[in-house]
């Protein structure tokens, strides 16, 4: 499903509407450039999956973790080097009860990557103009 958002506040709610249909167990792959919307969608999802708490980039710590109607852990990869992936535990990251949301989750193994949502956001021509991609929501059902 591919998406145009014009603004953050659009990106926003389209996070919202994929956090609530989410039903726990899903691994969503936050993927863009910096300063794309990976974050503000994180925030979206979060608010939609039924938290109230704040979403912020978990930079200095692995995961952190959010309760709503599920529970949501948010990851994000940026400063983690390749080599480093490795030293994660990875399998652990597959709770099956928590829904997880990765920014920078193309950087993560492949065999990491399957049987995820891949949620892509683009820069587009104008400044707050954004192209999002959904890959792989088959399963929960978003409606837009
Ligand atoms: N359409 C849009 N969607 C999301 N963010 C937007 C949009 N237009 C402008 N922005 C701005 O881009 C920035 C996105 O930041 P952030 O979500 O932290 O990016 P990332 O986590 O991908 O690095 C915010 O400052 C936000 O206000
Ligand atoms: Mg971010």
């Amino acid at each position: 499903m591919k998406l145009i958002s014009r603004s953050e506040s659009d990106t926003f709610e389209i996070g919202r509407k994929i956090g609530a249909a989410l039903s726990g167990g899903e691994k969503l792959l936050l993927i863009g450039d910096l300063g794309a919307g990976k974050t503000v969608m994180a925030r979206g999802i979060a608010k939609g999956a039924g938290s109230n708490d704040e979403v912020s980039s978990p930079t200095y710590v692995i995961e952190k973790i959010y309760r709503g109607r599920i529970q949501i852990r948010h990851i994000d990869l940026y400063r983690i080097e390749k080599r480093e992936i490795y030293s994660l535990d990875l399998d652990a990251l597959e709770n099956a009860s928590d829904a997880i949301m990765i920014e920078w989750g193309d950087k993560l193994p492949i065999s990491y990557r399957k049987d995820s949502i891949e949620v892509k956001i683009d820069f587009n021509e104008n400044e707050n103009d954004r192209l999002i991609e959904i890959v792989g929501d088959d399963e929960c059902k978003i409606k837009f």
